[in-house]
């Protein structure tokens, strides 16, 4: 019998997954699909219900779900446990076990570029769910530091206490009082700012040239951040990366064979 994928979340008919799992089931010859299922925050439960009466055989979680999906999983996997979100889970025969690929998925466009993490000094601009999966993938690379940039101090305090409870030297600051970028070597945008074409949160001044800059937002593609740093010669990774990087770890989970990386690629960048 064919298998049956989804993401949950609202909005969700913006959602790219559909479009790159779909592609890879095309390019392996797959027996499966993949939809994106609305489910509107509050009526979480009663949507995992639903997934399980269809005997889904796995699903994404995309926001507002990924925290409190975390109760309704029956095991967690240790990618999950220490961000305390969930972005995928696998169904089997109604025990739901999650994952989190977001960590893995930002670290891989580093790895594929041979960016050594260690020692090095970070800037990671937001404080919401992803900035904390990024945060244990930064910490488990064993980075130096991080100065966490946030609007809201309060969130940003609390990324620093987590940063700081898993090992990695963490500061705090308001984002307008970002500066001296001349002493990081990597800087990520993980706020949201940019998807509504926003202008840059910070304007790059002082930033050395081949500084790796990293923004996780990846509609638009080419978001006032990235053009921005491009013109002070960065090296850059695009928001897309992470997208694939996460999408793969999970056809990988899910699939238990090597996601065609290539295929999912293309679907997406054909997205845009
Ligand atoms: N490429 C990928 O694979 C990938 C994966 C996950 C997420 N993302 C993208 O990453 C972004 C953040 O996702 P999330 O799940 O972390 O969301 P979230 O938990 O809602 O966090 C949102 C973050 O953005 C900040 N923010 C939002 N609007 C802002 C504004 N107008 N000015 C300044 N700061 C603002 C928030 O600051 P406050 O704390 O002050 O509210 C917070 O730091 C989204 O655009 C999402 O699409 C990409």
């Amino acid at each position: 019998m064919g298998k049956s994928f989804a993401v949950i979340g609202d909005p969700i008919d913006h959602s790219l997954s559909p479009n790159i799992h779909s592609a890879a089931f095309r390019e392996l010859n797959l027996d499966s699909s993949y939809i994106g299922y609305r489910i509107p925050k509050g009526e979480l439960e009663g949507g995992i219900e639903g997934l399980k009466k269809i005997k889904i055989n796995g699903f994404n979680i995309t926001i507002p779900h990924k925290i409190e999906m975390m109760k309704y999983l029956d095991k967690i996997d240790e990618s999950c446990s220490i961000i305390g979100a969930v972005n995928t889970v696998v169904n089997n025969d109604g025990v739901l076990k999650g994952y989190n690929t977001d960590m893995d998925g930002f670290l891989e466009p580093l790895k594929k570029r041979n960016v050594s993490i260690q020692n090095s000094k970070v800037l990671l601009i937001g404080a919401g769910g992803a900035a904390r999966a990024i945060v244990a993938g930064i910490a488990k690379e064993k980075a130096k530091s991080i100065d966490i940039a946030n609007r809201t101090i309060e969130n940003a305090n609390n990324l620093s206490e987590f940063a700081q409870k898993i090992g990695l030297s963490a500061n705090v600051k308001k984002i307008e009082d970002v500066d001296n970028l001349e002493n990081y070597d990597i800087i990520i945008n993980a706020t949201s700012i940019g998807l509504k074409n926003e202008k840059s949160p910070i304007s790059f001044e002082g930033m050395k040239e081949k500084t790796i800059v990293y923004d996780i937002v990846y509609a638009p593609m080419n978001t006032d951040f990235i053009k921005k740093a491009k013109e002070k010669n960065a090296e850059i990774i695009y928001g897309y990366e992470m997208l694939l990087g996460q999408a793969t770890r999970a056809f990988e989970i899910w699939h238990k064979i090597e996601a065609p990386y290539n295929a999912m690629k293309k679907a997406l960048l054909g997205g845009f």
